[in-house]
């Protein structure tokens, strides 16, 4: 039985007091559904303000990105060493906007998440396919080498520290979700190709997240189906009562 994970990534948002007072609010979220894990992933700068506002709530705090190399000369990036010394738990890995905004290919990627891994982190590898990729049916290639190139490498016995996240491209920030169908097609593809990657065993311990335009009131309805083990949440993350009827719709679903 898999653990429902819902995870709010914040992406470039908020400042520090309303990053603190949504913290806050998560965290009273957090402590009501404890059959849900709960995370947040806030913008590197806040993470230490979070983690203080969180106290002793069972909500993780994550990253959304992370540079490979330990230590040294590489302005502007942040090591594992320095999330892990902020109690940071989860790091993202490849989201869309890493990818197809900022350039990020799946070599690099399979660096960060092997450092990741490393440190005793989580990583939550994200997966997806453009519209151009779903109409020319694509989309299974697209999240095929997404996962093979990022795992190359990765030993089985990491799973516990690895969560997908199906976010198709489309599906981001447009309001328009990938039906339940559509998502449920997609998850038992990505858990069939763990099951070759790393194991059979390993594949059905793992959660696979959907990301795209998740809210309250379509979350119960992805949430319902199988293979779907929870939610990576962009802009209703941002608002504490809608963030509150997703992670009551993963618990209620997975009960
Ligand atoms: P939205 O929920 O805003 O579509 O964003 C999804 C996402 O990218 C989460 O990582």
């Amino acid at each position: 039985m898999r653990k429902p994970f819902v995870a709010g990534n914040w992406k470039m948002n908020l400042n520090r007091a309303e990053a603190v007072a949504l913290a806050t609010a998560v965290a009273a979220i957090a402590r009501e559904n404890a059959g849900v894990e709960v995370g947040i992933i806030p913008p590197f700068v806040y993470i230490d303000a979070v983690v203080g506002a969180v106290n002793k709530a069972p909500l993780g705090v994550g990253a959304q990105d992370v540079y490979f190399e330990k230590s040294g000369a590489f302005t502007g990036e942040i090591s594992t060493a320095m999330l892990a010394d902020l109690h940071v738990k989860y790091v993202l890995v490849g989201h869309s906007e890493r990818r197809h905004v900022l350039g990020e290919n799946d070599a690099l990627l399979n660096k960060k998440l092997h450092c990741v891994l490393n440190a005793g982190l989580t990583a939550i590898l994200c997966v997806g396919e453009t519209l151009e990729q779903r109409k020319a049916e694509k989309t299974f290639d697209v999240c095929r080498t997404q996962l093979v190139e990022g795992l190359k490498g990765v030993d089985a016995a990491k799973a516990s520290q690895l969560v997908v996240a199906y976010e198709p491209v489309w599906a981001i920030g447009t309001g328009l979700n990938a039906t339940k169908e559509q998502a449920q097609e997609v998850h038992a593809f990505i858990r069939k190709e763990l099951a070759g990657i790393l194991s059979q065993a390993a594949a059905e311990g793992m959660r696979i997240q959907y990301g795209g335009s998740v809210k309250a009131s379509n979350a119960a309805e992805l949430m319902s189906q199988p293979d779907v083990d929870g939610a990576l949440v962009g802009g209703a993350a941002l608002k504490a009562e809608e963030f509150a009827g997703i992670v009551a719709a993963a618990g209620k679903s997975k009960a």
